[in-house]
């Protein structure tokens, strides 16, 4: 063998030792655990033979506690460049078999540079976390790695897409990183996230939790809205990732890509003539009308758990990616609360940031009333709402279904947050509120002087007020709508709005950054 034989060898001998740098013992624990190790999670989510690997060979510089007898290589994260759907992504695994994936510095290190990369090419990051947290034995400079990838996560916040799996624990202050990125998806089971774990809960409160309880993926989709996805399984996951990223630009100053379909863009639907009913206290399910108008059906819901009264998700309209925020009258009447405020602001500030228009249908009966929600600051979190509506200058299309009624109207993209085009339903009722409320705010003496006729009386004040504002006339005589359509058109008039807008400027003042109501 010649000398340059010997060392590429010995090249491949390394490399071979890398690809298992926490031993067989501890793969073989990973997977008796129900879960896959780092590389073999970015094989299921990296094309074919796409995986550029960085930094294989880096090792840690810690001496502290017998840390200098052992050097894996990688430090516990694989990182690198790949491509999904051939479009480049920049990706990091933590390798749990190494040190249980603990963050050093020089893991961090790793994981700051393909953060840089990914900015400079304008291209994604995905993360998949499976770690114990800062590595003890490092001390504060595990802590400084932490605050080096929060700075990375936040510079890169708003120029290129950033998603997170929460594949294993995630604990303590890491659970930031994920916090900060734009979408957080967990495994149900195998994962969990929280600032502190059971026992230190135990400790503190006294009070005696799981680690499922406290922080699994379930908890986090559905009680606080931590994670936006929780799958079944890693391979659910991994597909989940993928298809999000199927909607998204590669970053701020690019368009997402188009999906052909063979779904004709005039296609009408005559069920939507007939979805809403006839008693103005009844539900129907929002999702059937956004199947309806949506490209071959095909809607990419995000935060389905959380604030249902909500719907917020991607879809494709004559091809073109749309973020679709949407009321839901079968949960809690569809009204707007803190949960759903903070929610859907997420969202429309997400689809603000990438270039995603965003496609609005209202019917929405107003903000829940009650002392849980003004305690929690319902008026802040209504604010978000409003503002990330207001300061959005996608191309924004409502339409209003049903009722529109009060502040709840004004939030839900209306035109004076520069909503463009704004459609209603012949069922839509724009108006200060309902008509019962209406009328015993307005007539309350007239029917407390007259209680024998109070029933009459309501009616007839009822009937009035309906005539009047039960309908979306009022709203497009003043020009506040730009048409009354049918809702078998729904599809084909959004679409064709979206394309008016397609090459839609707007700007806002200049400022340092806004003040959003946090
Ligand atoms: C160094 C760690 C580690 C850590 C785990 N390991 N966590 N090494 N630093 N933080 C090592 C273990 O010693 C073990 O090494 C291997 O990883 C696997 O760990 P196990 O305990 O055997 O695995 P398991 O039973 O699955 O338990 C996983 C675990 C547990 C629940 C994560 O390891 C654990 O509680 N770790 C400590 C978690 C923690 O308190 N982290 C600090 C959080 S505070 P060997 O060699 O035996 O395989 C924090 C601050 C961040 O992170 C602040 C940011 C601002």
């Amino acid at each position: 063998m010649s000398i340059q034989e010997e060392q590429i060898a010995k090249l491949v001998e390394r490399r071979a030792a890398a690809k298992v740098a926490g031993g067989q013992a501890r793969i073989d624990a990973q997977h008796e655990k129900g879960k896959l190790t780092a590389r073999e999670r970015l094989a299921l989510l990296l094309d074919e033979g796409s995986f550029e690997e960085f930094d294989m060979f880096v090792t840690h510089r810690c001496t502290n506690f017998g840390m200098d007898k052992s050097h894996p290589y990688g430090d516990g994260v694989v990182t690198g460049r790949g491509t999904i759907g051939g479009r480049t992504v920049f990706v990091y695994a933590q390798d749990f078999t190494v040190s249980g994936g603990s963050l050093s510095k020089t893991m961090s290190e790793k994981i700051c540079k393909v953060m840089d990369m990914a900015i400079a090419a304008g291209a994604p990051v995905i993360g998949l976390n499976d770690s114990g947290g800062a590595r003890i034995q490092e001390g504060i400079d595990a802590l400084a790695g932490y605050g080096d990838i929060f700075e990375h996560n936040i510079l890169a916040s708003g120029v290129v897409p950033q998603i997170s799996g929460i594949f294993g624990p995630c604990a303590g202050g890491a659970v930031y990183s994920p916090a900060l990125t734009d979408f957080t998806l967990m495994v149900k089971n195998t994962s969990y996230m929280f600032l502190t774990g059971p026992a230190v809960v135990k400790s503190v409160t006294g009070e005696e939790v799981t680690p499922e309880e406290l922080g699994g993926a379930s908890v986090h989709a559905s009680k606080s809205g931590v994670a936006d996805f929780a799958a079944e399984n890693e391979q659910e996951g991994i597909e989940t990732i993928k298809k999000l990223l199927s909607y998204l630009p590669q970053n701020n100053m690019e368009l997402s890509p188009v999906r052909e379909t063979a779904d004709p863009v005039g296609r009408v639907s005559d069920s939507l003539n007939s979805i809403i009913p006839d008693n103005p206290n009844k539900a129907y399910d929002m999702y059937g009308v956004i199947r309806e108008i949506v490209d071959d059906g095909d809607f990419f819901e995000v935060h389905r758990e959380f604030a249902r009264n909500i719907i917020v998700g991607f879809a494709h309209m004559g091809g073109r990616s749309v973020g679709i925020v949407a009321n839901q009258p079968q949960m809690l009447a569809g009204v707007l609360d803190i949960n759903a405020s903070r929610k859907a602001a997420r969202f429309v500030r997400f689809c603000d940031a990438f270039n995603i228009p965003l496609v609005t249908l209202v019917d929405v009966p107003g903000f829940l009333p009650g002392t849980q929600q003004e305690y929690g600051a319902v008026i802040q979190n209504g604010a978000k709402l409003l503002y990330a509506y207001g300061e959005a200058t996608v191309p924004k299309v409502t339409v209003t279904l049903r009722k529109a009624y009060g502040g709840a109207h004004i939030v839900m993209s209306c035109k004076q947050l520069r909503g463009d085009i704004n459609y209603a339903w012949p069922t839509a009722q724009i108006a200060v509120m309902g008509a019962d409320g209406a009328v015993d705010v307005l007539y309350a003496k007239d029917i407390k002087a007259d209680p024998a006729h109070a029933s009459e009386i309501r009616a007839e004040k009822k009937a009035e007020y309906e005539e009047l504002f039960n309908n979306p006339y009022q709203a497009a005589q003043k020009g506040y709508i730009e048409d009354v359509i049918e809702p078998r058109n729904t599809r084909f008039r959004v679409i064709r709005a979206l394309c008016a807008l397609e090459g839609k400027k707007q700007t806002i003042p200049a400022k340092k950054h806004d003040n959003l109501p946090l």
